[in-house]
């Protein structure tokens, strides 16, 4: 037995606890989760700073814990000696950065529903955030099928971009949402977010601006079956409404802060907006509502910040974090 820190949940909690954990990075691996009648209890990574902790699992109880360790099933690290960086989406693999075959291999024997390891020889660049890659092993392509919470997802990872690790964001968001709702996803890509969103609102206007993810977004609305919805291929900043939104979702975390103004456009007063940025750890939520709040001004809207939440960890020393904003009034409305 190993003692570890540990966030004490109610076991109800304790699924979607561990994907927020996960998703953050900061679930310690190789430590069994421990559960009683009442509760789970979810070992952290060692050295997490309690701030950190604080805007992951706000609210949440802190206790020091024996957790046994995991059963020792041959895993990478057997393997290769040490412990490549990876995500999966669907039956690929992505690398983190470039590795030698054997690397690939590994993974593909340890994860046995994997068939194609890329590795990216780009970085997430440009508007539309794509990357190239290159097989490191497995089937030659880029093309996958990617399930969530019950949808289904087709996407061609050269051409569009995809991120398993908002899953828990994704549906935190489509909780939120009511049947009387219109909702406009500003970015939309291949629909991850407004897909399930158009099953509980009234109508869904999904918009991105590379055909490619357009066109996968097309394919898996037909794929999900859901019919209130439209896949718009356009500048978000062109988009027009037939009536104002009750809620925006802008997941394009660069540069979600220059769409402000078209947010604030096109929602209604009282209505929502979900907020994406990119921020440093040392100041995550500080300057950002400050700044959001200045450009409201300037907008003629005023707002309130409902709510503020780190998403997952982005790079070592930043975080992908959301605000969400509700209009809580407009300038014409005022005077
Ligand atoms: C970070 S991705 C998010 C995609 C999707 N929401 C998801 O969670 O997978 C941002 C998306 O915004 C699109 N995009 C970038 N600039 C845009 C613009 N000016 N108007 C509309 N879409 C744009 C990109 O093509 C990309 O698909």
């Amino acid at each position: 037995m190993i003692k570890n820190r540990c966030v004490v949940v109610p076991r109800a909690e304790g699924e979607t606890t561990r994907r927020t954990l996960v998703e953050a990075g900061l679930l310690a691996t190789g430590l069994k989760i421990r559960a009683d009648d009442e509760r789970v209890y979810l070992p952290v990574v060692p050295d997490l700073d309690d701030r950190i902790l604080a805007q992951v699992a706000p609210g949440r109880q802190v206790a020091e814990c024996e957790f046994e360790e995991s059963e020792r099933r041959k895993t990478i690290e057997d393997l290769l000696g040490f412990e490549p960086s990876f995500e999966i989406i669907g039956d690929i693999a992505v690398t983190v950065e470039d590795y030698d075959r054997k690397v690939g291999e590994a993974i593909m024997a340890v994860h046995t529903h994997v068939k194609t390891v890329l590795v990216p020889v780009t970085g997430v660049t440009g508007e539309f955030r794509v990357r190239e890659f290159r097989v490191l092993c497995g089937e030659e392509r880029t093309t996958t099928t990617y399930r969530e919470h019950g949808f289904v997802f087709e996407m061609d990872l050269a051409k569009v971009y995809f991120s398993p690790r908002l899953s828990t964001e994704r549906k935190r968001v489509a909780d939120q949402v009511t049947d009387m709702e219109l909702v406009v996803d500003m970015f939309a890509g291949v629909g991850p977010f407004a897909i399930p969103v158009a099953k509980r609102a009234l109508y869904v206007v999904a918009v991105d601006k590379n055909p490619a993810a357009v066109e996968y977004l097309q394919k898996n609305i037909q794929l999900n079956h859901v019919k209130n919805i439209e896949a718009v291929c356009m500048d978000a900043r062109e988009v027009q409404l037939q009536q104002p939104a009750d809620r925006a979702i802008m997941n394009l975390p660069h540069t979600a802060f220059d769409f402000l103004d078209k947010a604030f456009e096109l929602v209604r007063s009282g209505g929502v907006i979900h907020y994406y940025d990119i921020r440093p750890e040392n100041e995550i939520f500080e300057g950002i509502v400050g700044k959001v709040k200045a450009r409201a001004s300037e907008c003629g809207v005023l707002i309130e910040v409902l709510n503020k939440r780190i998403v997952r960890s982005y790079s070592p020393h930043e975080y992908n974090i959301v605000l969400d904003i509700r209009i809580t009034g407009k300038k014409g409305e005022l005077d």
